[in-house]
């Protein structure tokens, strides 16, 4: 949305938004100078009367402030004048289809409702329009013949600093780290492996990161998935081949591939090449196979027919787009098919665990590592986690970028008082402040009254001897009252402990340092989103109410006044 020239906007007739929620309830970060700017307070509201529009909303009902951006976008278009052509449409992750669940049903009436705004012939037969082979936006030509294969060399060695960049990332602002060490947290005999990656970064990186800030990373995927799509395709790795937009491409559309690049780092760096590809890979891939049965199967499976097919095959058995091709072998599709049907890959993003204060050169992240099985017993692992688990250390060059927190964390004065939320992998951006707020006590020769009772941290997991991580340098730290730490091991006795029944258990501790600080007090939680968010949020509002003696109605007032004051914040995943 932010490529778009909003100023444009009264003048356009019929508008479809397409809007994703991030955060709490936050825009995503292409959308955020547009959002400002349709916030502008004194916008007349008819500012917008000429324009009818529709918006679909990408949500997981599994957070709060589910598909809160579409709503809001959705608000402030009809408050600004302009009309509804077509209902509001909000598609929810957690639907057994995913998105898809309400997106073909709001589609099909989408139709109707441009058939009715467009009576003209031109678009008479839409559907079956639709169902024409596209063009491709992507003209591919293989470098075939040695002198245009010696230019191309050249731009190449030109074109090695062009990565993808990820949305909201400045080109400019990426910074080429190194994997110095990677420590496994976990028993290396348990199922479950946590680890703690270091990185340095290149010496004229000038990176600058606080505690809360994120590490964004660019994945590469495997070298032997990548050689297997190649050598089904019948490419090698080091072919080059030069991407360029076709003409006859939408003039908007901007294309993101370098000019020049090989084969190898088309896959590896650019495509999202290994997780499930769309229904779209499968309506282009039908055009591409003489073979009867095989054209029948990839119709249904990308029609809204096969829904539930193309998620019982692709999405729940996490195929990707080799597997697919391997399957249904007497499809040959065009290079410039295979990237029109591809994602591509996108950075993944980690908080960041160490403080700067530390050292100037180094972050680091704490990961889960991603492995699982899908119901047909097909062992899956995350890219990234394996991407990061199997790095040359001191060797590879890895691309991050450093994305500011929204959270907010008081990271210049460690005498705020903060609470800490963090199960599970939860904990990574805290340990960051921690680190953070250890060293400033030690320079600002902070006095224990100073310090004392400022940084309450509550950690989860499930068994002590396996899973708590960072447990020497948290109980040091708690020893020399620099942290309180309160911890809950779900697993090491008969009944359940949550990091939210310390809340209420600890209810005269946690209610005094929120009652005494009700203007300074910072609260962030910090996990997997499914049920601890609101289960902590409930936690609070329980200890405050034991602490009120039965005041629930005050207890739900004071979470409510910090959370709208940003003093109560989740980062959840
Ligand atoms: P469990 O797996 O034994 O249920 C980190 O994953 C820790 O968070 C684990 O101890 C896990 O417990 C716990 N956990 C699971 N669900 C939770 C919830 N709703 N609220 C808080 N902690 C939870």
């Amino acid at each position: 949305m932010d490529d778009y020239a909003i100023t444009n906007l009264p003048e356009e007739k019929h508008v479809i938004f397409v809007v994703s929620t991030t955060g709490q309830g936050e825009p995503p970060s292409n959308m955020i100078n547009f959002w400002q700017f349709l916030l502008i307070k004194d916008l007349p509201n008819d500012a917008l009367e000429d324009v009818q529009f529709t918006v679909f909303g990408l949500g997981d009902s599994n957070y709060q402030q589910f598909n809160s951006m579409a709503r809001k976008l959705y608000q402030r278009m009809l408050q600004l004048g302009a009309k509804i052509f077509h209902e509001r449409g909000l598609g929810d992750d957690q639907h057994p289809f995913g998105y898809d669940g309400e997106l073909d049903t709001w589609t099909e009436k989408l139709f109707e409702s441009l058939k009715n705004i467009f009576p003209n012939k031109q678009y008479e037969n839409l559907e079956e329009k639709i169902k024409q082979l596209p063009q491709p936006r992507y003209q591919i030509e293989l470098i075939k013949d040695q002198q245009q294969e010696e230019q191309a060399q050249q731009k190449l060695q030109e074109n090695l600093k062009l990565i993808p960049t990820p949305q909201g990332c400045q080109k400019s602002s990426m910074i080429v780290s190194t994997a110095v060490d990677n420590e496994l947290l976990t028993p290396a005999d348990y199922d479950r492996e946590t680890r703690k990656i270091e990185f340095e970064f290149d010496q004229n990186s000038q990176a600058s990161y606080n505690p809360g800030d994120i590490l964004v990373i660019h994945p590469e995927n495997s070298h032997q998935l990548c050689k297997d799509l190649a050598d089904h395709l019948s490419l090698s790795l080091s072919q080059i081949v030069r991407i360029t937009k076709n003409e006859k491409s939408l003039q908007q559309f901007k294309n993101p591939f370098p000019e020049y690049i090989t084969i190898e780092q088309l896959f590896k760096q650019w495509l999202s090449v290994s997780t499930p590809p769309t229904r779209y890979l499968f309506k282009l891939m039908s055009y591409f196979t003489s073979d009867e049965l095989h054209k029948e199967k990839l119709i249904e499976i990308s029609s809204k027919e096969g829904k539930e097919e193309y998620y019982n095959y692709v999405v729940k058995e996490k195929r990707n787009v080799f597997e697919i091709l391997f399957d249904f072998g007497t499809v040959q599709i065009p290079l410039e098919y295979l990237i029109e049907g591809l994602s591509l890959q996108k950075p993944r993003e980690y908080s960041i665990s160490s403080s700067q204060l530390s050292n100037q050169n180094k972050v680091s992240i704490t990961i889960g590592l991603v492995k699982y099985q899908t119901p047909f017993k097909r062992s899956i692992v995350g890219v990234c986690s394996q991407y990061l688990k199997s790095i040359e250390l001191k060797q590879q060059k890895v691309i991050t970028w450093i994305k500011k927190s929204t959270m907010d964390m008081p990271f210049n004065d460690p005498t705020t008082p903060v609470i800490l939320v963090g199960p599970g992998t939860g904990i990574a951006p805290f340990m960051s402040l921690v680190e953070q707020r250890n060293i400033q006590i030690e320079r600002q020769q902070l006095t224990q009254e100073q310090y004392q009772n400022k940084t309450f941290i509550l950690f989860g997991c499930r068994y002590k001897a396996k899973e708590f991580y960072y447990q020497k340098f948290l109980e040091e730290l708690h020893e020399l009252n620099r942290i309180n730490l309160f911890t809950a091991f779900s697993r090491d006795f008969d009944s359940k402990v949550y990091v939210q029944h310390l809340l209420t258990k600890y209810y005269e501790a946690f209610g005094d340092l929120i009652a005494n600080n009700l203007e300074k007090i910072k609260i962030f939680v910090c996990g997997t989103a499914k049920y601890m968010p609101k289960q902590v949020e409930e936690g609070f509002v329980e200890l405050l109410t034991k602490y009120l003696e039965g005041d629930s109605e005050k207890a739900k007032a004071i979470i409510q006044i910090l959370i709208k004051k940003r003093q109560y914040v989740v980062e959840a995943w």
